[in-house]
């Protein structure tokens, strides 16, 4: 598992050129160029912010403020495959915790973290909307409900197996 899941320096530059090209430098532009930077890189790299903070003239602390408030922002690369698994208070009773347990075992990293290789990183969520499937855990969004180590194991286990032809 030694892909990597980096996009080339000279693709950033580029693309930072079109979105200062694209977009006025207005306050009220922040939150859309936010959501197209997270897009491009799959986080919000600090460089970006600098950049975006000279744009807009907007202080760098209140870039930052706005990235770690929404969290729909990341300031880590994220993984290829973000596995969230809910800690809610009905998943929790119904043993999340040990999906959990397995999961930072199996990939030896904390949830907030992504693998060194670029691959997974791990969420701990709040309720999904998904109590009546109890215990619950996501890959990129897909709900698996109902589940239990063993799922979790056979999923974790299908995608190793897909990024490693
Ligand atoms: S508590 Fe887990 S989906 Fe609601």
């Amino acid at each position: 598992m030694e892909k990597e899941n980096k996009k080339c320096d000279c693709e950033k530059d580029s693309f930072l050129e079109k979105l200062f090209q694209e977009y006025l430098p207005e306050k009220d532009n922040l939150i859309q160029m936010l959501n197209e930077i997270q897009e491009h890189y799959g986080y919000v790299p600090m460089h970006v912010q600098k950049e975006l903070s000279e744009f807009l003239n907007i202080p760098m602390a209140e870039i930052y403020g706005v990235v770690t408030f929404y969290s729909r922002f990341s300031l880590e690369p994220q993984g290829k495959y973000k596995i969230s698994v809910c800690l809610g208070t009905a998943c929790f009773v119904k043993g999340s915790q040990k999906i959990m347990d397995r999961l930072t075992d199996r990939l030896k990293i904390e949830p907030g973290q992504t693998t060194k290789d670029g691959l997974f990183t791990i969420e701990q969520t709040r309720c999904v909307g998904a109590c009546g499937l109890a215990p619950v855990f996501t890959v990129n969004g897909e709900v698996y409900g109902r589940a239990t180590v063993q799922k979790l194991d056979e999923v974790l286990d299908e995608l190793i197996k897909t990024e490693s032809k």
